[in-house]
């Protein structure tokens, strides 16, 4: 029978991350040091779903970003260095401690000028939030159990052609168990999610198996 699905071995996913990884010395630094200089968890996406995210930024040309989940600046920067000049980029972080040593690494990337960092709980924000011009990309990367509250709430404000990436679609690898150890309310809100926008006519969704998953809607 045909294999549906390439295994991934270690010498692929080497040969992945020498390849496609987006992340410099700036970046590795500030994932390999939040924890040591400001007791952050190392918890950002990975070097090569830095890549994936510039990838999706560049084929729509995402202009107007908002992020769910800063952490340390890490995947906001790298939105950044994948939009045009012009862009702009909103993220949204309850932990005034990530937020401000996200600032920190912002500025030292060179980018305050294009990335703001709101501190502010997501679940209230997007219930004010109401953005002058349409946004072309969001990408959701924060609690997971609010992830369908997020999507209906910016729906509205994302523009035909734009984009909704969601990270950890696979719960940590705990999806499809009947009893995971880790977080099961999590788990089984993922599970809703994915229900919940594949039953949404008005987007086109797809999951991408990198990381911890990714699921992806275009509004059509
Ligand atoms: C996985 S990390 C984000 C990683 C980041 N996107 C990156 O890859 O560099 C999740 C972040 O979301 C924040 N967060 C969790 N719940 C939130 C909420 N309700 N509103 C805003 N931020 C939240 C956490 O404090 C944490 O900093």
């Amino acid at each position: 029978m045909r294999e549906r699905q390439t295994p991934l071995t270690k010498e692929i996913q080497n040969y992945i991350y020498e390849n496609f990884n987006a992340e410099d010395e700036l970046l590795s630094e500030i994932s390999n040091q939040c924890w040591a200089e400001a007791t952050i968890p190392q918890i950002n996406i990975t070097g090569y779903q830095a890549n994936f995210l510039q990838f999706l930024i560049k084929a729509i040309d995402a202009k107007n970003i908002l992020e769910i989940g800063t952490l340390a600046g890490y995947s906001a920067i790298v939105m950044a260095r994948a939009s045009s000049a012009k862009a702009k980029i909103l993220t949204i972080e309850k932990e005034k401690k990530h937020a401000d040593y996200a600032m920190k690494k912002i500025a030292e990337a060179g980018f305050s000028n294009k990335i703001k960092v709101q501190v502010e709980d997501a679940r209230q924000f997007v219930k004010h939030f109401t953005p002058q011009t349409k946004l072309d990309f969001i990408f959701l990367d924060a609690n997971k159990s609010s992830y369908s509250q997020y999507f209906d709430e910016l729906a509205p404000h994302l523009r035909q052609g734009g984009m909704i990436v969601a990270d950890n679609a696979f719960a940590f690898g705990f999806l499809l168990d009947s009893a995971p150890e880790r977080n099961p309310k999590g788990v089984r809100s993922m599970l809703s999610f994915h229900k919940h926008i594949l039953e949404r006519n008005d987007f086109f969704t797809t999951i991408v198996p990198i990381g911890d998953g990714m699921l992806i809607s275009l509004k059509k």
